[in-house]
């Protein structure tokens, strides 16, 4: 079977700076390791911070043109108001050494992690947020010249989510879990305590940032802009249809209607959700068969997909796809029905302008290094780069532009 994509269909691959630089001491994600028992520390991560050419020739070797990547935050205004011109600059050589590698760079400004600064007055769940962000993305804009895709947010849906977690936390309302800013008070083992659905009160703060960036960023760049949203394409169990459109519209199609001036969408999927009239469910005959105990659903992706093309009728670029898996023929196979998914979404009309895939890197997955997302392995000690087959599958995928799927 093959598919067609567009002639100019951007292909490649996603990571973020948290989950693979290494050492992003300044930051709320350094504290909360530091502090929550049970979690892994990033610790150097993939040493990324030094080795982004590696990476990126690993990339363009394969035969991919994109890497979306991040600017860290934390890096950039370690102290309040205090901007690091030398991260800057390390940044603005990434984007020089993609462009050089002929590597399309796609730059996010925030992924979940910023400044433990900013957490500790309140972060993401305070109004001034937007005003800090937008000090920070008037410094990032300086480095752009040339890049032709920024995401500001990277799922605010899931940030807003952590949001209300460490607000409970705070007042007390989740028992053992710890915020970042709260002393670990022992040895305990940390479980992960139900994932609330965020209210639009917590999404207000990233709503507002992203507003904020966007006006900054179309002064200052030639940049398409648009934000990532995480997509769990829902669907309702029996009973569950009412459930489902407050579920849905609290969960993300709130923040797709925010995208009303942006340039395009970014699609992040993984797996697909029930609701019935309780609320999230597991779905019934699918096993939880993921490393982070999610469906396998490969047919997610295009669900995904024609649905925020359906609310939002702007161009997508899918910013994350992919599985946590150990075994890389089913990381594969999985891909290619998510692929083939996505080409017949395109054959209907819906306006797709790339696939990145999640990861390039096994990374740091927020606590923990054992789900693997990566197309190449990390050696945790010596930081030797091992590509798995699926690195070679995808770049022919990009070069024949999925003749080969
Ligand atoms: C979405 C997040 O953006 C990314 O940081 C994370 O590693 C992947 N999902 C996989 O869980």
């Amino acid at each position: 079977m093959s598919a067609d994509f567009p002639s100019d269909f951007m292909w490649g691959a996603s990571t973020s700076p948290h989950q693979v630089e290494g050492n992003n001491v300044a930051s709320d994600w350094w504290a909360r390791e530091g502090a929550v028992p049970g979690m892994q520390l990033s610790g150097d991560a993939n040493d990324s911070y030094h080795r982004y050419r590696e990476d990126m020739t690993l990339l363009a070797d394969a035969g991919l043109k994109a890497y979306r990547f991040g600017i860290e935050w934390a890096r950039i205004e370690p102290k309040q108001g205090a901007f690091s011109h030398a991260e800057l600059a390390h940044y603005r050589r990434m984007i020089d050494t993609a462009i050089d590698l002929g590597i399309e760079p796609v730059i996010t400004l925030h992924h979940f992690s910023s400044p433990l600064w900013l957490s500790e007055q309140g972060g993401w769940a305070t109004s001034e947020v937007a005003e800090h962000f937008g000090r920070y993305v008037e410094k990032a804009a300086s480095i752009l010249d040339g890049v032709r895709h920024v995401i500001t947010v990277n799922e605010p849906n899931m940030l807003a989510m952590m949001v209300s977690l460490e607000t409970a936390a705070r007042n007390g309302e989740l028992g053992d879990w710890q915020s970042p800013t709260v002393e670990s008070s022992g040895d305990e083992e940390w479980t992960q305590p139900p994932l609330p659905v965020p209210t639009p009160a917590d999404a207000q703060p990233m709503i507002d940032a992203h507003h904020a960036a966007r006006a900054i960023l179309r002064d200052r760049t030639d940049a398409a802009i648009g934000w990532s949203i995480a997509n769990q394409a829902f669907t309702a169990a029996p009973g569950g249809e009412e459930k489902l459109r407050e579920v849905r519209w609290n969960f993300e199609d709130l923040y797709l209607e925010e995208t009303k001036d942006d340039d395009f969408v970014g699609v992040q999927s993984y797996t697909s959700q029930q609701v019935d009239a309780d609320g999230l469910v597991p779905h019934p005959d699918l096993p939880d068969n993921t490393m982070i105990g999610t469906a396998y659903r490969p047919d997610a992706l295009s669900l995904a997909v024609r649905h925020v093309a359906e609310v939002t009728g702007k161009p997508i670029l899918v910013t994350e796809n992919g599985i946590a898996t150990a075994d890389d023929e089913q990381r594969i196979g999985y891909t290619r029905e998510a692929l083939l998914g996505l080409a017949a979404t395109i054959e209907d009309g819906v306006d797709v302008r790339g696939y990145l895939h999640w990861s390039l890197l096994d990374n740091y997955e927020w606590g923990h290094w054992e789900p693997t997302f990566g197309l190449v392995a990390v050696d945790r000690v010596t930081f030797e780069r091992r590509p798995k087959p699926s690195l070679a599958w995808l770049g022919e995928v990009a070069r024949s532009n999925g003749a080969s799927l």
